[in-house]
């Protein structure tokens, strides 16, 4: 197979484009996809101060790389769970990608604050390790942006993450979970940052293959209490269908995103859009929690530990 745009041989076929590229090609190709969604979504604006949440895996780190490379600059933040090796190695890769590109990284140790890595914590809440895994996650990469002044924390979720997790969502009908997902979300000012996620419409493949091309050194491992069963299980699913019909993994994410604005356009005229804000906040940090105090604040109150949410920082 050759490529589309030089006639040399083809590194990458894409079915669900019709096409095939070279490595430097690609490379174009993709940024071209991501700077087009950017711009469509109006993901991020020329005034927004971004952050992007590494995990020194394939996505986040392409991710920051390639913002940096649009000209878009952006600092990161990492949460290290204390798990091992894992969390060690994932923070030499990005390290390795903030030295590279000249950008600094928070970082929150889970061991520094709450004395126990996120295994250990997960067993003092009774929860699953990724449940308060979750939760620690979403509060610290919001905290960041308040503390910080960041104002929109970007993610690198891909079309496979959103697909599996939509499909799971439409096949147990969890309503309230199904219209929630949005490939950017909007602030609730002074206590919740806007979210952005550049690439919801990007094949894990292919940014598997941007971050190769691009020789960004990511960690291969998934975290060892990560991802259900049911994920993976929904992204093979998924993976058999997009073999036998190319495209349809983005035709579904992006149907859903059309559905979602007819929903969402409803929710404003009937009011109901406005009724979460009116729930309450933590009285300890002011994260939003339905009136009493949030989820990290009663873990750390579990521990009998104090409030912090304290960053180092490197870069
Ligand atoms: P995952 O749910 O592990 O697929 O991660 C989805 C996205 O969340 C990643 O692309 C990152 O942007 C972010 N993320 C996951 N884990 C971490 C972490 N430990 N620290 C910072 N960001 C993370
Ligand atoms: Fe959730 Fe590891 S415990 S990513
Ligand atoms: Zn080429
Ligand atoms: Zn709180």
């Amino acid at each position: 197979m050759k490529c589309r745009v030089c006639g040399q041989t083809a590194s990458i076929s894409l079915r669900s484009h019709k096409t095939a590229f070279c490595d430097t090609h690609f490379i174009t190709f993709f940024e071209k996809r991501v700077a087009t969604t950017i711009r469509r979504y109006r993901l991020i604006g020329e005034t927004d101060r971004p952050v992007v949440a590494v995990s020194g895996g394939k996505d986040s780190l392409s991710l920051w790389l390639l913002l940096t490379k649009m000209g878009i600059a952006a600092d990161g933040v990492y949460v290290d769970l204390g798990i091992g090796d894992y969390s060690r190695i994932s923070l030499e890769k990005i390290k390795a990608v903030a030295d590279r590109i000249g950008r600094k990284v928070h970082i929150f140790h889970v061991p520094d604050v709450f004395g126990r890595n996120i295994s250990e914590v997960a067993k003092g809440l009774r929860r699953a390790p990724c449940s308060a895994c979750g939760m620690i996650k979403r509060y610290v990469m919001n905290k960041v942006c308040m503390d910080k002044d960041y104002n929109l924390l970007l993610t690198g979720h891909n079309l496979d993450d959103e697909a599996a997790a939509l499909f799971g969502n439409i096949l147990y009908w969890k309503k309230e979970y199904l219209w929630k997902k949005d490939i950017a979300l909007d602030a609730r000012e002074g206590h919740l940052s806007r979210k952005a996620k550049p690439f919801f419409l990007c094949s894990e493949r292919e940014v598997a293959a941007y971050a190769i091309m691009s020789g960004i050194d990511y960690i291969y491992e998934e975290c060892p209490f990560s991802k259900g069963a049911k994920t993976i299980t929904y992204k093979g699913i998924l993976g058999g269908l997009e073999e036998a019909s190319p495209g349809t993994k983005l035709m579904f994410v992006k149907g859903y995103l059309k559905e979602l604005r007819g929903v969402k356009e409803a929710m404003h005229e009937d009011g109901r859009a406005g009724a979460e804000s009116e729930e309450g906040f933590c009285p300890v940090c002011g994260y939003p929690s339905g009136g009493g105090e949030c989820g990290f604040c009663r873990a750390l109150q579990k521990f009998e530990l104090p409030y912090s949410a304290r960053f180092e920082e490197y870069g």
